[in-house]
């Protein structure tokens, strides 16, 4: 996974774009980058879009701004020139790849079945876009393709929204998700872009998917602990589970044998991804303590805390289960 496909995987969703008024591609921009998704396709479906990535890039310089509907290798050529940091192709043109290959240019061509894939492994690709997704068989054809070509990761693209995305985001075939459902045409026409900010932050939410996931309270000794896991479990019935540091009461409440992060204690969020969660908050000001990092088995980060507390508690965000 090269620097950029990194990126856009830890955004996890590409706004699909198609503008047709280039004058609009600040506020379009903005609104995208002050809801949360730093990252753009712009599509050559108009005549604006060269602008439009220079527009995005110039501007907002800390966004990953793509061309999508590359059809020639002129079109690579103007949109690289122009900013853009890779290219997307609705189906695997072997030119175009073979073209952005030799340039050193992140090519992600559209795939819909296994001859596409063995195209894009022939030029040394291990990033394809599953497009059109829905209607080529949706995750349950990433499902199969990801057997036989293990090593492939998928941008899926095409029918996916707000209710679909996690089905698709919770592969680990699948590093991120495209799609217009946050930028409708409507919104663009009527310059409505606080809808078009409202509708990222719903995707980026409904892609990590923040909850509670338990409050931890500092105890002075086991002693204390045992004696508040005892009350929580007789008054309602939340049973105690001991592990060497903590004991949980039930999965709502960790209590701490000894003080451990935070005045009074910690409180737990759960996301989809953690590391998505990370990028997405750091981007919001919040600072992390990188020495409370820790990963699962396969390397992926589980748990992190936040450096501020809030209200006299530390803040963990945690993967969930
Ligand atoms: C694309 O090129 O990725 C699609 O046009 C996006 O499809 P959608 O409009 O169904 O999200």
């Amino acid at each position: 996974m090269n620097e950029i496909i990194k990126k856009i995987s830890e955004i996890g969703i590409v706004p699909v774009i198609k503008i047709d008024d280039v004058s609009k591609s600040v506020d379009l921009a903005k609104a995208l980058c002050e809801g949360g998704l730093p990252c753009a396709e712009i599509t050559f479906r108009t005549e604006a879009a060269a602008e439009a990535i220079k527009i995005f890039k110039t501007n907002f310089p800390e966004m990953i701004v793509g061309a999508g509907t590359v059809l020639t290798t002129e079109q690579v050529d103007i949109a690289v020139k122009l900013g853009a940091e890779f290219i997307v192709s609705p189906g695997l043109n072997p030119d175009i790849v073979k073209y952005c290959v030799d340039n050193n240019v992140t090519i992600i061509p559209g795939c819909s079945n296994a001859s596409d894939i063995e195209q894009a492994i022939k030029y040394g690709l291990d990033v394809v876009k599953f497009f059109p997704a829905e209607i080529s068989g949706g995750i349950k054809m990433i499902k199969a393709l990801s057997a036989p070509y293990g090593n492939i990761r998928f941008m899926p693209s095409g029918g996916i929204n707000e209710n679909n995305i996690n089905d698709y985001l919770k592969n680990e075939a699948i590093f991120a998700c495209g799609g217009t459902w946050m930028i409708p045409q409507k919104a663009i026409d009527d310059n409505d872009f606080d809808t078009i900010k409202k509708l990222t932050e719903i995707a980026v939410y409904k892609m990590l998917d923040f909850k509670l996931a338990h409050i931890g309270i500092n105890f002075d000794n086991q002693f204390s602990a045992k004696e508040a896991a005892n009350v929580f479990d007789k008054l309602f019935g939340f049973e105690a589970n001991e592990n060497t540091g903590s004991i949980f009461s039930h999965t709502y409440m960790e209590l701490l044998k000894t003080p451990y992060l935070g005045t009074k204690g910690h409180i737990a969020i759960s996301t989809n991804s953690v590391s998505r969660a990370k990028v997405y908050l750091e981007k919001k000001g919040v600072e992390f303590l990188e020495e409370t990092k820790s990963f699962d088995e396969k390397g992926n980060l589980r748990l992190v805390y936040m450096k501020e507390e809030i209200g006299g508690f530390a803040i963990h965000l945690v993967q969930n289960k």
